[in-house]
């Protein structure tokens, strides 16, 4: 097959090695790329991959039989439409589906439409209406941008006066969300769906703080794991927790989208809590998470590619359930020093080579170029290690062999991925 994969981050090449490791001599393209991609597939020079047009007409020209669609500004854009409109198979939903993720309060009147648990929420366009909020469901305090806010539209704080300011920042350029706390233990569930019907992938969790023990700010992932011991201890076992997602949250969801016209093609990302009133969904993505789709399809044994192409086709029902490895899976984020404030970039990163050549290690590249010092770093989060194991302790000694090979000045990484899950 020939596939383009849009996006340049270490999701996007951790798909591009899955395909690869099909080992069914897939022709592989990407746009707009980074070192670790460039090394993997062609990279389609100068392609905006936010721009429907120029994507549509190079997948045409190229003859693609597959567009995978990574991050959501493509899928905002209105990318995933005009594909389809020419009859290109597209792994990723239109613009409107894609409201999942960009407008909170569109993901909200879809969860009530559903009947879907998630907790109560109110929008609210005036200083007024926020302090009535915050005063109603009390702290913890939840504030969030209604709109893509690259990762910094939420916070989630005790102070009372740190949660005016923050929806202060925001309700110059339109609504906020106000939401009650929910607490307990965050899973990743995804979902391949062809928009009607539905097929999980395993459980992940993220560690969204950039220091270890939770500590320090929010950034987009500095590691995760798969799968999630605790899990089956709480609910007798990880496949009765998936079954419950898939009944309570992402079939309705899809058949709610279905039904008003705007079927979801593509990953229904489930952001969820474990409460002690249930599961509860916090937050839907249009696409797959990033670190957690570098562990999930560390342990994917069915083929990739044969799994999207059926949900961008239509027929997901004829084809086989994804499966997955029994093996333990982590990874950990090598970010640069300031990351996530300022990153500092353009320096050079060795000991990749060394890195990969541990058992059971392979490197997902984030934020990485080739330039004439050699291999630089480009922002913030830089390197994926993912490591595998046949446990959890297994896969942190290697993961952490590996990263220690890396140089990078000013560097870190945190040191406690999956640490609970080894000790259990
Ligand atoms: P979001 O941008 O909605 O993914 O939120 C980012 C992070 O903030 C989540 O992964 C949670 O850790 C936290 N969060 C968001 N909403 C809530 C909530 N209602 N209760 C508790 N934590 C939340
Ligand atoms: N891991 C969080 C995200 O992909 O949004």
């Amino acid at each position: 097959m020939r596939i383009l994969v849009l996006g340049s981050g270490a999701r996007e090449h951790a798909i591009l090695l899955a395909l690869k490791g099909e080992d069914a001599g897939h022709e592989l393209f990407a746009a707009p790329g980074n070192a670790g991609i460039a090394a993997d597939a062609a990279i389609a020079a100068g392609l905006d991959p936010n721009d429907p047009t120029a994507v549509t007409d190079y997948a045409n020209d190229e003859n693609i039989d597959l567009v995978i669609i990574g991050p959501e500004a493509p899928l905002v854009a209105g990318v995933a439409d005009a594909l389809r409109e020419r009859g290109i198979p597209v792994f990723g939903p239109g613009r409107a589906a894609a409201q999942l993720e960009g407008s909170k309060a569109f993901a909200k009147r879809i969860m009530d439409a559903a009947g879907v648990p998630t907790g109560r929420a109110t929008r609210a366009t005036t200083r007024a209406e926020v302090e009535a909020a915050l005063d109603e469901y009390g702290a913890t305090y939840v504030v969030k941008a209604d709109g893509l806010a690259a990762g910094k539209g939420v916070v989630v704080t005790d102070d009372r006066a740190a949660a005016l300011d923050h929806a202060d920042t925001y309700l110059p350029t339109g609504p906020v969300l106000v939401e009650e706390f929910l607490s307990g233990p965050e899973v990743s569930l995804f979902f391949v769906s062809d928009g009607d019907t539905v097929r999980p992938l395993a459980p992940a969790q993220d560690f969204k703080r950039a220091y270890d023990g939770d500590a320090g700010p929010n950034t987009g992932g500095m590691g995760a794991y798969s799968p999630l011991p605790w899990l089956a201890e709480r609910f007798g076992s990880e496949q009765a927790f998936v079954d419950e997602v898939t009944r309570t949250v992402a079939e309705p969801v899809i058949r709610e989208l279905d039904a008003e016209g705007t079927p979801f093609i593509g990953l229904l990302y489930a952001g969820l809590i474990v409460t002690d009133q249930g599961i509860k969904v916090i937050e839907f993505n249009a696409r797959f998470g990033d670190p957690e789709t570098q562990v999930v399809l560390a342990r994917m044994t069915s083929p990739l590619s044969r799994l999207l192409l059926a949900a961008a086709g239509g027929f997901l029902e004829d084809e086989p359930a994804p499966t997955f490895a029994d093996t333990a899976a982590i990874t950990v984020v090598l970010a640069s020093e300031g990351y996530p404030e300022s990153p500092h970039v353009g320096r050079p990163i060795t000991g990749l080579v060394d890195a990969a050549g541990i058992p059971g290690i392979h490197l997902a590249h984030a934020a990485t170029a080739e330039s004439e010092r050699g291999l630089i770093a480009t922002g913030g989060r830089v390197i994926n290690v993912v490591a595998t194991g046949t446990s959890f302790t297994v896969a942190r000694v290697r993961a952490y062999a590996a990263v220690r090979h890396i140089a990078l000045e000013g560097s870190h990484y945190r040191t406690d991925i999956a640490a609970r899950a080894a000790a259990d």
